[in-house]
C-alpha cells in the first residue's frame, strides 16, 4: 500500500513552491546555461575575424577562431538537446508528484468537505490545474532564463565592442518593447475570448452529448444542433481574429526586428565615416540586435503564462491546504473485531445547517445483532451509518467500537472490516469481476462466484456477453439499476465484514428478487452485526430490534411485533405501505 499519510502543506506562492524544487531543477538549468555560454562569445568572435585578422590578411588565424566556433557550436546542440531533455524530465516528475499530492489529500478530506465540492472541480485540479504549472515551468526554465541572461551578456559584449552604439540600440529597446505590449494586450484579448468560445462550447456540447437520450426521446435533435451551432460560430469566429492577429503580431515582431538592425546599420555607418567604429562591431552589433530582443519578445508571453499557472497553482494549494482532514490518529485494533457497537449521546449537525441531524442519540448495539432503523426521509438514517464508519465527526457525544473509543480506534484497519451497502451503489467501469475484487483483491474465482451466488447476481452475469469480464460501463451505465443493487451486494459479500451495513439494499429491486436477495442476506447476517436502513418494511421483519428514528431522534424501538402492535409512528408507517410489501 502506498503512503498513507496526509500529503505535507505547499507554500504560499508558485514561485516559493518552485524554489523548494530547485535542487530538482539545477541539472537542466546548468545545462541552458552552459548552451548560452557557448554561443555568448559569437559577437566578439565574428568582430576578430573581420577587424583583426582580415585586415592582417591571417588565414591561419581565421581558420583556428572558425574551428572553435564550431566546437563551440557542437557543445551547445549537446547542451541544448540534453539540457531540455532533463528538465522536461525533472518538470514532469515535479506535476507528477503534484498531482500524487492532490490524490492524496483527496483521500483524507472530511466527506464534510467533499460533499461542499463538485467532483468535476476536484478533477480539474488533479488534471488541468497540474498542467497550467507544468505550462510555465519549462519555457521559463529552458527558454527566458537563459535567454535573459544571453542577452544581457550580449549587451556587456557589445558595450565592451562600442560605447555609444550600444547606447543607440539600447535607447531603442523601450520603445520597442512599449510597441510590443500594446501589440501583445490585443493579441491577447483575442486570445481570451476564443478561450472563453470553446470553454461555451465545451460546456455546451458537454449538456447535449448528455441530454443524448433526453433530445432524442423528445424529438428536439433540431432545437440541440442550434443550441450547439451557435457555440460552434462563435468559436470559429474568435479563432480567426486570433489567426489574424497573431500573424500581424509575428509580421510586427519581425518587421521590428529588421528596423532596429536598420537603425544599428545605419548608424554604424555614420560612426564609421567618423572612424568611431569598425565594420566588424557594425556586423556583430546586427547579429546582437534579436539576441537583445529575445528576453522582451518572450516576456509578455512568459508572464501570461505564469499568471495563469500562479491561479492554478491557488487552485492546488487551497486543495492540499484545506484543513478539513479527517482527523483519526487511533492505532486500537480490537482483534477479532466483535462488533459491538456503542453511540452515547452523539449529537452531529452538518457544518452549513443550523439543525442538527443526529440529536443527543443513545444507543447499544449488542455483537451479531440485527438491527434495522426506519424513518421518514431526511431523519438521518444515512448520517448515522456514515458517522459509525467515522466519515463525520460528532461535535459531541461519543461513539464506541467493541468499547474502544473512535478517536483511539484504527480506523482504516476498522473499515476494512466493514461493508456498507450504500443507497446509490457505487461501480467502476471495469469488468463485472473488477469491481467484486474491489473488496478483496485476493479473491479467488471460487469466491467470487460463490459471492455473486448469495446476491443473486449470477444468473444475470452469466448471461452476460463476456460474463464476469464483461466491462459494465462508466459506473455500470450498463446494467440496470436492480443488477447495480446485486453486484454491490455480491460486493459486499466478498469482504466478508464484521460489520454489514445496508443502506436500502434492496430498494432498486422487484419483490421477487428482493425476496431472494433478503433471504440471502439473512443467511449472511449470521455471526456478524448488521445495520440495515430500510424503508420498506417488509425487509427488517426478522430483525432483533428496530429504530425509529426522526430528526434524528430515537422515537420508537422495539421488534416488529411489539413495534407493529404499539401504535406509534411504525404502526402508522405499516398502515400507509402496501400490503405485499410489509
Ligand atoms: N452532506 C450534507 N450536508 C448537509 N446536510 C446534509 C448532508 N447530508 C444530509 N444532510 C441533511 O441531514 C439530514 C439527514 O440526512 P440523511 O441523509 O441522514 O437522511 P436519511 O434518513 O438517510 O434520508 P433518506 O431516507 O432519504 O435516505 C437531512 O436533513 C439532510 O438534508
Ligand atoms: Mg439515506
Amino acid at each position: 500500500m502506498s503512503n498513507l499519510a496526509v500529503p505535507s502543506i505547499l507554500p504560499e506562492s508558485l514561485l516559493r513552491f518552485l524554489w523548494t524544487q530547485r535542487r530538482a531543477f539545477l541539472p537542466g538549468l546548468g545545462l541552458a546555461i552552459l548552451r548560452i555560454l557557448t554561443i555568448a562569445p559569437l559577437p566578439i568572435i565574428f568582430q576578430r575575424i573581420l577587424d583583426v585578422y582580415l585586415t592582417a590578411k591571417d588565414v591561419q588565424g581565421i581558420l583556428i577562431l572558425s574551428a572553435v566556433t564550431i566546437v563551440l557550436l557542437i557543445i551547445h546542440q549537446i547542451c541544448s538537446v540534453q539540457g531540455a531533455s532533463l528538465l522536461a524530465t525533472t518538470v514532469t516528475r515535479v506535476v507528477l508528484e503534484l498531482r500524487g499530492r492532490i490524490f492524496q489529500k483527496v483521500q483524507f478530506l472530511s466527506f464534510g468537505y467533499l460533499d461542499r465540492q463538485q467532483t468535476g472541480r476536484l478533477l480539474s485540479k488533479y488534471a488541468f490545474d497540474t498542467q497550467k504549472v507544468e505550462g510555465v515551468i519549462m519555457p521559463v526554465l529552458n527558454s527566458f532564463i537563459p535567454d535573459s541572461l544571453y542577452s544581457l551578456i550580449t549587451l556587456g559584449v557589445l558595450v565592451s565592442l562600442n560605447l555609444k552604439l550600444s547606447l543607440v540600440v539600447v535607447l531603442m529597446l523601450p520603445v520597442f518593447a512599449i510597441m510590443r505590449a500594446r501589440y501583445f494586450d490585443r493579441f491577447r484579448a483575442k486570445n481570451e475570448a476564443n478561450r472563453v468560445a470553446q470553454e461555451n462550447l465545451t460546456g455546451a456540447a458537454n449538456e447535449m452529448f448528455t441530454a443524448l437520450k433526453l433530445v432524442r426521446v423528445y424529438g428536439e435533435e433540431a432545437q440541440a444542433a442550434d443550441h450547439l451551432a451557435a457555440s460552434n460560430d462563435a468559436v470559429a469566429r474568435s479563432r480567426v481574429e486570433l489567426i489574424t492577429v497573431s500573424t500581424s503580431f509575428g509580421a510586427f515582431s519581425f518587421a521590428a526586428i529588421k528596423v532596429l538592425s536598420l537603425v544599428v546599420v545605419a548608424g554604424g555607418a555614420l560612426l564609421a565615416i567618423h572612424g568611431e567604429v569598425s565594420v566588424g562591431t557594425v556586423i556583430a552589433f546586427v547579429a546582437g540586435v534579436p539576441i537583445l530582443v529575445g528576453p522582451i519578445q518572450m516576456f509578455a508571453g512568459v508572464s501570461e503564462q505564469y499568471f495563469t499557472a500562479e491561479a492554478g497553482y491557488r487552485s492546488i494549494h487551497e486543495l492540499i491546504n484545506a484543513p478539513y482532514v479527517e482527523e483519526w490518529h487511533g492505532v486500537r485494533r480490537p482483534e477479532p473485531l466483535r462488533g459491538r457497537i456503542t453511540f452515547e449521546h452523539v449529537q452531529f449537525r452538518y457544518p452549513e445547517s443550523d439543525r442538527g441531524a443526529i440529536n443527543d442519540l443513545s444507543l447499544d448495539i449488542a455483537p451479531g445483532e440485527k438491527i434495522a432503523f426506519v424513518g421518514p426521509s431526511g431523519a438521518g438514517k444515512s448520517t448515522l451509518a456514515n458517522l459509525l464508519l467515522g466519515l463525520h465527526r460528532a461535535q459531541s457525544g461519543e461513539i464506541r467500537i467493541d468499547g474502544i473509543p473512535q478517536a483511539e480506534l484504527d480506523l482504516r484497519w476498522f473499515r476494512r472490516r466493514t461493508a456498507l451497502v450504500m443507497q446509490e451503489s457505487i461501480l467502476l467501469s471495469g469488468s463485472v469481476a473488477d469491481n467484486l475484487r474491489f473488496a478483496r483483491t485476493d479473491a479467488t474465482d471460487e469466491e467470487l462466484h460463490a459471492a455473486a451466488r448469495l446476491a443473486h447476481a449470477e444468473e444475470f452475469i452469466l448471461r452476460l456477453p463476456d460474463g464476469y469480464a464483461t466491462r459494465i460501463g462508466e459506473r455500470g451505465a450498463l446494467l440496470s439499476g436492480g443488477q447495480r443493487q446485486r453486484l454491490a451486494i455480491a460486493r459486499a459479500i466478498l469482504r466478508d465484514p464484521a460489520l454489514l451495513i445496508l443502506d436500502e439494499p434492496t430498494s432498486a429491486l422487484d419483490y421477487e428478487s428482493e425476496r431472494l436477495i433478503q433471504r440471502a442476506l439473512d443467511n449472511l447476517a449470521r455471526g456478524r452485526t448488521v445495520i440495515t436502513i430500510a424503508h420498506r418494511l417488509s425487509t427488517i421483519r426478522h430483525a432483533d430490534r428496530i429504530i425509529v428514528l426522526k430528526e434524528g431522534r430515537i422515537v420508537e424501538q422495539g421488534t416488529f411485533a411489539q413495534l407493529s402492535a404499539a401504535g406509534g409512528y411504525f404502526s402508522h408507517l405499516l398502515g400507509s405501505q402496501p400490503a405485499e410489501s410489509a
